[in-house]
């Protein structure tokens, strides 16, 4: 054997042992973590929302504890939160229809705003005009339609607003993205792009709209 193969398995032989060594103590307490290298990575120092701390003094659990925040009593909401009351099912699709309103104003601010949360959510499906063009979108093994399409364009507020929250087919939630505040702006702007000479949707309650034909087929 050369001197460079004997060095290396010198070499690794305590490399061996001082792993066996960190690795090997007996534990007595099997959640014990065992020696810890650097706990400010696993332990931060910071106190984290909705979690109870137990106080320690002099090295011994006090047996207080520390709420860093309290969970909100129930039935309230936060003010200036609007809860939305339509689920992701076919009849809260339905109801969302005719029931969800945009809280939001129509002004040049919103509109601008949901164009610019267009441009980073939307625009690769849907494309920049809303014709389903967008390059992704391309791609999929059914393009989006276009927001124009006969039976696309006389959507309602709150159907919009429940496509965005929820997904449909294979457009995905975004609920998880955007807040409901942005996703109100999406809707204007989509309003915006159906209607770009001013927007005279019929309004959420007329007798005018009809359910889409494809939610009418999910349902059973
Ligand atoms: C991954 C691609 C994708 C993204 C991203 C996406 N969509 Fe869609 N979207 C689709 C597809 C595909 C459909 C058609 C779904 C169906 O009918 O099965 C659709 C449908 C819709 C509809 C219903 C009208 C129609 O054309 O059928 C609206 C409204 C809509 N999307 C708005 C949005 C908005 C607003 C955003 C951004 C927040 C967005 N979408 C992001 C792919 C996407």
């Amino acid at each position: 054997m050369n001197k460079k193969a004997t060095k290396i398995i010198t070499l690794m032989a305590v490399f061996g042992c001082v792993a066996i060594a960190f690795t090997s103590c007996d534990k007595k307490d099997a959640n014990s973590p065992g020696v810890e290298y650097m706990p400010d990575m696993y332990r931060s120092p910071s106190l984290e929302s909705n979690m109870a701390y137990v106080t320690i003094k002099n090295g011994k659990e006090t047996g207080d504890t520390l709420q860093v925040n309290r969970m909100p009593v129930a039935g309230t909401i936060a003010r200036g939160f609007l809860p939305y009351a339509f689920a992701d099912t076919p009849e809260g699709y339905e109801a969302a229809k005719v029931g969800a309103h945009n809280p939001l104003e129509r002004n040049d601010k919103n509109v601008a705003e949901g164009k610019e949360l267009y441009g980073k959510f939307c625009i690769h499906c849907h494309g920049e005009s809303g014709q389903g063009d967008g390059p992704v979108g391309l791609k999929l093994p059914g393009a989006p339609p276009a927001y124009t399409a006969a039976d696309k364009i006389n959507m309602t507020e709150g159907e919009l607003f429940q496509i965005i929250t929820y997904g449909k087919g294979l457009m995905g939630p975004h609920k998880p993205l955007v807040s409901q505040e942005e996703r109100w702006k999406l809707v204007l702007y989509v309003q915006h792009l159906q209607h770009p000479n001013g927007v005279t949707a019929p309004a959420a309650d007329s007798a005018a709209v009809k359910p889409a034909p494809k939610m009418e087929a999910k349902k059973k």
